[in-house]
């Protein structure tokens, strides 16, 4: 049996994702002493993953090298072990990337008990729901009968925010890119509105959305929606910088947001960013409140599955372009029967 993988083979600053990553096929690899065999089930397809790949990573990670798998982070079943604590057979969180099979240090493997569906490690129970809930608890902290605007809202993240500001007892507002995506949003997951922002400026129906301007604004993009919530803000909002995904889809010069700093001291707003990756300590905390929302049915996710590693390239150019509603994910084998 041979090992398939896409390896990196130009940064993705300016080509498209497909072009940058090549095919190739070669040997398993073979666990040393204290390393793990694992044989890839399910890949997360995350934005981020395209910046890991750019000449310019961010910097809480080491960039993908020219010739490297590309990254990602992974849940596998392990086929190997030479390390004490795994078994052939358990189901563990890697980052072993877009390849079928994959060695890693015992120590940075996760063993999971499925809690569900092995889909949910990503969503509800994975950096999606803890990034939603550090960063709406932490920075945006909802008080009942606030406004919460949340940009991507259609998306991994945004899905799981909106709903649990929903249950802070907020007024919730999202903005996607389709009118089916806005539909979704209120008919399904309970949004009290939603803005479709490819369909003329922003700014003016956000106004509408949130006649009582907006409190807490969970900042996915960047871009316009950012302007548009800082210049609705009241006072003491608190925005919450998740991420900039649209910059990666603008080759323009970054036009800046107007009104900051002036509008931030005149409003004594918060802007704050965060990494999920210094939050991992919250895991517990943060599935146990996510986990009892979903039981009571008071929290849906949704899985965006696309089959096969070798759609890899496609499924992450097509979060850029607005293809998914919830979490995307790879399938890139079952489970062995136990
Ligand atoms: N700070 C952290 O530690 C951390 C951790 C995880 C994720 N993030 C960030 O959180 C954000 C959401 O991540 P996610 O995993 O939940 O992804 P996602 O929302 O599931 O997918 C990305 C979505 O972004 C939207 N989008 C693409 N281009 C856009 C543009 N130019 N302007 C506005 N929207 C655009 C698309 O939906 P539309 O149809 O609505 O365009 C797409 O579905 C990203 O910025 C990501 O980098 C940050």
């Amino acid at each position: 049996m041979q090992n398939r993988r896409y390896v990196l083979v130009q940064h993705t600053d300016k080509a498209p994702i497909e072009e940058c990553v090549a095919w190739r096929t070669d040997l398993i690899p073979t666990p040393g002493p204290g390393e793990v065999l694992t044989r890839t089930l399910l890949l997360s397809v995350d934005p981020a993953n395209r910046g890991w790949m750019s000449s310019t990573p961010p910097s809480y990670i080491k960039g993908v090298g020219i010739g490297d798998t590309v990254r990602c982070s992974s849940i596998d079943e392990v086929v190997e072990s030479r390390h004490p604590d795994f078994r052939p057979g358990d189901v563990v969180e890697a980052m072993s990337g877009w390849q079928d099979y994959a060695v890693a240090a015992g120590h940075a493997l996760r063993k999971i008990e499925p809690r569900g569906e092995l889909a949910l490690e990503f969503s509800l129970y994975g950096l999606s729901g803890l990034t939603a809930y550090v960063g709406l608890m932490d920075i945006g902290r909802p008080k009942p009968g606030e406004t919460l605007f949340v940009s991507a809202a259609a998306g991994s993240v945004g899905t799981i925010v909106g709903q649990l500001a929903k249950a802070a007892g907020c007024r919730v507002v999202g903005s996607a890119g389709s009118d089916a995506k806005c539909r979704w949003l209120v008919d399904e997951l309970g949004f009290d509105a939603a803005v479709n922002y490819k369909d003329g400026p922003l700014r003016k129906r956000l106004r509408e959305a949130c006649p009582a301007g907006i409190d807490i604004y969970f900042d996915n993009t960047g871009g316009e929606a950012l302007q548009a919530a800082v210049l609705l803000a009241n006072e003491r909002a608190r925005i919450v910088c998740c991420g900039v995904i649209s910059r990666w889809t603008n080759d323009g010069p970054d036009q800046g947001i107007r009104g900051i700093p002036g509008l931030i001291a005149m409003k004594s707003m918060l802007m704050q960013g965060f990494i999920v990756f210094d939050n991992l300590h919250r895991r517990n905390e943060a599935f146990g409140v996510l986990g009892r929302l979903a039981a009571d049915r008071r929290l849906k996710v949704k899985d965006d599955l696309v089959e096969g590693l070798e759609n890899a390239p496609r499924a992450l150019a097509g979060l850029f372009a607005g293809q998914n509603m919830g979490k995307r994910i790879i399938r890139v084998a079952e489970r062995s029967a136990a």
